[in-house]
């Protein structure tokens, strides 16, 4: 392991007044955790590990250091836990005092946002690293903001453009925090607030909606939320993965002026056919490809072997049949497919929804069929053969 040369200082020591729970707010069950396992669990996601300080009321020093202790070392980063003061000012001055010499980089971070995704912390320190200064997220004001008298009545509208809403993690040379609050005479809202009385220059990087500060009961509720739908990703836990595939297929135009064109499952009189040892149906032929690599059945060369008799001159629709039997034995429902014919000829529009019907009513399924040339180029812009491209979608 090497030794982390940023350390995440993460305020826990507040009481959480306006949440109004009996626990202080960082302690007060998040998922299958607490909001600070979770804040923890954003820092430890970090690219290299860091140095982690907690700062928690005084009477769960203890017990903060034996419940993280495992986390942290098996994510081989360090850990300090100290008791915090009365304000978030003085709990991140108590955090400052127990950094190692070798920190270089130092990340504050509230608790209270505890779903701050880790790659805002990377994102946070890359910049203080590269730009030698102060970093904060922060996001645009939506709202349309306005001063407003004590007697309730608006004074002004304020331009939002040069306004930001500023989250956490912070971060800052160390150098400059430790100057910073060895300095600061006043109390601030924040970090940054601090570091620019001291004279220190501040940027701003984009935050992430998901760095909201849990403040009030609401604000729990969307916690609780996003935790879930971070560990259902489909937002229903008993929801089926579905399945896709990609399937691509090219014939030739047949040299023999006499050969039936059919593609799409139509029959194109007039136009010049493909070659293929079935009826050379580049379109159905990929929409087989694709169902059969979206249920892991293989591909086409493989379950219709060219010297199967059965499919010697066969039409679309009797692969399309096989190989929805195959994949719904599989136990797949098709859920759609999409087709697209890239060539010249035949042009596709005045049957897209004749050939879209017919592929629909074969696999019991919306298909749809596009088309498009190659700009003259290739193959297919010499009109010396058709290629087409589906995609399958299966549903377990
Ligand atoms: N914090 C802290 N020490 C304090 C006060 C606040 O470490 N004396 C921390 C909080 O734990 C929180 C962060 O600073 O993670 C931001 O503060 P805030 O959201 O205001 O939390 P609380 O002060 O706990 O909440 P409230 O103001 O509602 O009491
Ligand atoms: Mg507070």
């Amino acid at each position: 392991m090497s030794t982390p040369t940023i350390a995440v200082v993460i305020v826990a020591a507040g009481s959480g007044t306006r949440l109004g729970y009996d626990e202080p707010k960082a302690f007060v069950p998040l998922g299958d955790g607490t909001v600070l396992s979770t804040a923890v669990a954003g820092a430890l996601g970090m690219a290299s590990a860091p140095h982690l300080v907690l700062v928690v009321p005084d009477d769960r020093v203890d017990t903060t250091r034996s419940s993280f202790e495992p986390v942290v070392a098996a994510a081989s980063a360090a850990l300090d836990v100290v008791s915090g003061g009365d304000t978030r000012q003085q709990s991140v001055s108590r955090g400052l005092a127990v950094l190692p010499p070798g920190i270089d980089t130092v990340l504050v971070h509230d608790a209270a946002r505890a779903l701050t995704p880790s790659l805002v912390f990377d994102e946070v320190a890359a910049a203080v690293h590269a730009r030698n200064r102060g970093v904060v997220p922060a996001l645009d004001v939506v709202d349309t903001i306005k001063r407003v008298g004590v007697d309730g009545s608006v004074v002004e509208t304020v331009d939002r453009s040069q306004l930001r809403a500023v989250q956490t993690p912070q971060g800052f040379p160390r150098r400059a925090l430790d100057h910073a609050y060895a300095t600061a005479r006043a109390e601030f809202t924040d970090d940054a607030a601090l570091v620019q009385s001291a004279g220190l220059a501040v940027d701003v990087v984009p935050g992430d909606v998901r760095a909201f500060k849990i403040t009030v009961p609401a604000d729990l509720r969307r916690a609780e939320q996003l935790v879930a739908e971070r560990t259902r990703p489909t937002g229903r836990h008993d929801a089926p993965v579905p399945r896709i595939g990609t399937g691509t297929d090219v014939h030739a135009f047949a040299a023999d002026a006499g050969v039936a064109l059919w593609l799409a499952g139509l029959h194109w009189p007039g136009e010049r056919g493909l070659s293929g040892h079935s009826d050379g149906d580049a379109a159905a032929h990929a929409i087989c490809d694709a169902l059969l690599a979206a249920a892991g059945l293989g591909d086409v060369g493989r379950v219709f072997g060219t010297d199967d008799p059965r499919f010697d001159g066969a039409h679309g629709e009797v692969f399309l049949t096989e190989t929805k039997r195959l994949v719904e034995a599989s136990g797949f429902s098709i859920g759609n497919v999409t087709v697209q014919i890239v060539g010249n000829r035949p042009k596709l529009s005045p049957r897209r929804a004749e050939a879209e019907a017919l592929l629909s009513r074969v696999l019991g399924a919306p298909v749809s069929v596009s088309a498009t040339t190659s700009d003259a180029l290739g193959f297919t812009g010499r009109g010396e053969g058709v290629a087409a491209i589906a995609t399958a979608l299966l549903i377990p």
